[in-house]
């Protein structure tokens, strides 16, 4: 069992001096486990949950974050010209390292996951692990039931690259469809629906494993995540 100091879980996670952190506990600003606890230097075990503020975390030295990524904004860390996910982090949860989980074009909204845990973002990603990623597309025209079976079979792209069986479900409007990959590849549904010659007009992505999209964050919001929603993002 890992053990750390309540003073470093509430820097670390929260992007706040150790200083402010132990004055904040001092204050009883801080519950572990539903509980004040005023003593900054109280050993706290691995996945405890830690509330500062509003906002809870646990024992890792890690940070996940949920941003509800808005259009006209690039998933990288930084950009010379360009506006990125990391501009849109505020400075009291900013961590060294952070970057985003994966890849939402520029002209994608919704879900993303910012770490700086490389190894959790692996398992988000690689085909290997099977992370479902949903996704609501609208359409410049109607989904076919051929483009369902194709989707299912798997598609190949344009350039011969074969995708992996993915889901696409119809909705009650005929030009917007739900759609569920367990891989990224660049620009995957718009390439998938290309070989149907169907244009994506609107994307988003709606969940990532079993973790959805805080209904409450507005575009270009974001937020730490629970222990329980980054246990979530990694269900099957
Ligand atoms: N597929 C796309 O084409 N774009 C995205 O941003 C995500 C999946």
């Amino acid at each position: 069992m890992n053990f750390e100091r309540l003073d470093k879980i509430v820097s670390n996670n929260f992007g706040v001096t150790r200083k402010i952190a132990r004055n904040d506990i001092k204050q009883g600003k801080v519950s572990v486990d539903g509980r004040v606890v005023t003593d900054f230097s109280a050993k706290i075990a691995e996945n405890i949950p830690v509330n500062y503020n509003g906002q809870e975390c646990g024992n890792t030295k890690f940070t996940y974050i949920m941003m509800n990524k808005p259009k006209g904004v690039l998933t990288a860390t930084r950009d010379d010209s360009r506006e990125t996910v990391l501009d849109l982090v505020p400075e009291d949860i900013k961590r060294k390292g952070l970057f985003p989980v994966g890849r939402l074009d520029k002209d994608t909204t919704g879900l993303l996951i910012i770490t700086n845990d490389g190894d959790f973002a692996h398992r988000i990603v690689s085909p290997r692990h099977h992370v479902a990623k949903v996704y609501t597309v609208t359409l410049d025209g109607t989904v076919t039931d051929d483009a369902v079976k194709g989707f299912l079979e798997g598609v190949t792209l344009a350039d011969g690259e074969l995708c992996a069986p993915a889901i696409l479900e119809k909705t009650d409007k005929e030009n917007v469809a739900r759609v569920t990959l367990r891989e990224g590849k660049y620009h995957q549904i718009k390439r998938m629906f290309g070989v149907f010659s169907l244009g994506v007009n609107d994307l988003t992505r709606n969940s990532i494993g079993d973790l959805v999209l805080d209904p409450t964050l507005r575009e270009g919001e974001c937020r730490v995540m629970t222990q329980e929603e980054i246990k979530k993002a990694e269900e099957k």
